[in-house]
C-alpha cells in the first residue's frame, strides 16, 4: 500500500480522488462507475450533496422511510425517517399506530432558549468584575446590534447575558454566560458571532474603561461558542389510556401484568446506568432518524439529550411512567435544540420534501415531533422486551438484511424465511443454508 503523505488531497476533482483510491487500495479500475451508481442522476442535486461536505466521492445511501399514523395534538401526520437500523421504522410505525387508536401523542414546548459562552481570564478581583458587569453589559449589547437587529425583528435576539467567575476550573478564569431566542433558525452562526462580538467588545472595554487599572487592561479571550447544552429549550411529550387497553386483544389481568413489567423496567432504566445508557439509545434511534431526515444535527441533539439524562447527577433514563388509578401514562422530558431554516433542512431535497411531509413545522412543533419520535420509539423497544424479546422482531429484519447481502433472489426468499422462523438467525446460518442450495455468493468485486 502506497504510504506517502498526500498533499492538496481536497482541490482533486472527483475523478483524481478515486484514481488516488485505486492506486493505494488496488481497488478495480471501474471503481468509478461503481460509485457514481449511488449519486443523484441530476447534476444539480449531485452538487447539493456533494456540497455538503469535502472530498466526496459518491454519495452514502440510507433508507428513506416513512412511518405512518402519528397523531400528535389531534393532527395525523406520516413521520420521514432515515435509519440504517432495520428494525426502526418498523417498531416506530407500530407504536404510533397502537397511539393513533389510543387518543393519540401530546406534545408541549417548556423553552426555547439557546445558550453560548465566552471563556475568557482576567487578572482582577471577581467582586470588582462584578461591580464593572452592568456597564460592561450595556456596552456587549450595543455593540451586537449590527448582528442582532434582523433577529429582533423576527422576535428573537439575546435574552441574558451573566458574568461566572469560575476559578476552581482555571485561575482567573471567567464566562460571559448569554442565553438566544433563534426563533425557526438553528442560530449557530448567529450566536457565535454574537459571542465573538462579545469576546471583542470585552476586550476594548477592558483596553479603554477609566475603571480599570493598568494591570487590568488584559483580557485574554479563550473561547467564544455556543453549547449543545440547552436545558431551557426543552420538550415533554406523553401518551396515556386505560391500562385495561394497553394490549390489543388480551385480558385486563395480562394487560395489568404487562404495566406492571413496563413499568418495572422504567424505574431500572431510571436507576440503573448499564441500563439507561441502552434506554436511552433505543429513544434516540427515533430521535435521531427523524432528525437526519430533517436535515437537523442529530449528534448535537443526542449531546443535549444524554447531558439532560444526567442533570440530577446520575445518567439516567429518560422516559418516565405512571400507573395510577386504572391509568397507563408515559412520557418523556428532553433538552433539545433545533432549526427549520437555513442549513442542510433548507438545500437537501429529501430534507426539503422531509419538511412538506410535516406540513412545514415552526421549529417548536419540529422539537415536539421529535419527542413524540423518541417516545414512541422507546415504548416500541420496552414493549417488546417485557413481553416477547426483541431478538423475535428483530431477527426477521436481521435476516432480510442478511439475504441482501447474499445477493439471494426474491423467489429463492420465502423458503428461507420458512426455514429460519423456528432458528436462530446469523449470517454464518443463512450462508450455509443458502450455499447448501449450491448458490454462490457475489457482490462488488
Ligand atoms: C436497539 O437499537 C435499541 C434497544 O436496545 C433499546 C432498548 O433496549 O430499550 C432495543
Amino acid at each position: 500500500m502506497d504510504d506517502s503523505i498526500i498533499q492538496g488531497f481536497s482541490k482533486y476533482t472527483k475523478q483524481q480522488r478515486v484514481n488516488a483510491l485505486i492506486r493505494k487500495y488496488g481497488f478495480e479500475e471501474n471503481l468509478a462507475t461503481w460509485l457514481s451508481s449511488f449519486e443523484a442522476s441530476d447534476e444539480t442535486t449531485r452538487k447539493i450533496i456533494d456540497d455538503l461536505s469535502e472530498n466526496p466521492i459518491s454519495s452514502f445511501l440510507f433508507p428513506f422511510s416513512i412511518s405512518p399514523n402519528f397523531v400528535v395534538n389531534g393532527r395525523n401526520l406520516f413521520f420521514p425517517m432515515v435509519s440504517e437500523e432495520s428494525s426502526v421504522v418498523a417498531a416506530l410505525a407500530n407504536a404510533a399506530g397502537f397511539w393513533a387508536r389510543h387518543g393519540g401523542f401530546h406534545a408541549e414546548v417548556l423553552g426555547t432558549e439557546k445558550t453560548g459562552q465566552v471563556h475568557f481570564c482576567w487578572k482582577g478581583s471577581p467582586r470588582k468584575l462584578q461591580s464593572l458587569f452592568p456597564e460592561i453589559k450595556e456596552k456587549l449589547l450595543a455593540e451586537s446590534v449590527f448582528l442582532t437587529a434582523k433577529m429582533e425583528s423576527r422576535g428573537g435576539g439575546i435574552i441574558r447575558i451573566e458574568l461566572k467567575s469560575l476559578p476552581h476550573i482555571l485561575p482567573d478564569y471567567f464566562q460571559l454566560d448569554a442565553g438566544f431566542e433563534t426563533c425557526d433558525a438553528m442560530g449557530a452562526n448567529f450566536i457565535n458571532s454574537c459571542l465573538e462580538q462579545f469576546g471583542k467588545s470585552l476586550q476594548g472595554y477592558f483596553i479603554t474603561s477609566q475603571n480599570v487599572s493598568e494591570e487590568e487592561r488584559e483580557c485574554e479571550i479563550i473561547m467564544a461558542i455556543l453549547s449543545n447544552y440547552t436545558p431551557e429549550s426543552r420538550v415533554s411529550a406523553w401518551v396515556e389510556c386505560p391500562v385495561a387497553d394497553i394490549l390489543d386483544g388480551k385480558s385486563e389481568e395480562e394487560c395489568r401484568q404487562f404495566t406492571e413489567k413496563f413499568e418495572q423496567a422504567i424505574r431500572i432504566s431510571q436507576a440503573d446506568v448499564s441500563r439507561a445508557v441502552t434506554h436511552n439509545k433505543g429513544i434516540f434511534n427515533g430521535i435521531d432518524a427523524l432528525a437526519l431526515a430533517t436535515g437537523n444535527d442529530f449528534r448535537a441533539i443526542e449531546a443535549c439529550g444524554h447531558a439532560f439524562a444526567a442533570r440530577n447527577g446520575q445518567y439516567a433514563g429518560l422516559t418516565d411512567v405512571q400507573v395510577q388509578d386504572g391509568k397507563f401514562r408515559f412520557s418523556i422530558e428532553l433538552a433539545l435544540a433545533v432549526g427549520v431554516v437555513g442549513g442542510v433542512t433548507s438545500v437537501h431535497p429529501l430534507a426539503k420534501l422531509a419538511m412538506q411531509i410535516l406540513d412545514n413545522p415552526s421549529a417548536s412543533k419540529l422539537m415536539m415531533y421529535l419527542a413524540v419520535a423518541g417516545l414512541a420509539s422507546n415504548f416500541g423497544a420496552v414493549k417488546a422486551l417485557v413481553s416477547d424479546g426483541i431478538q423475535q422482531g428483530h431477527m426477521k429484519m436481521h435476516l432480510s438484511n442478511i439475504l441482501n447481502q447474499l445477493n439471494v433472489p426474491e423467489e429463492r426468499r420465502a423458503e428461507i424465511q420458512h426455514y429460519f422462523q423456528d432458528k436462530t438467525v446469523s449470517f454464518s446460518a443463512v450462508e450455509e443454508y443458502w450455499r447448501s442450495f449450491g448458490l454462490r455468493v457475489s457482490g462488488y468485486k
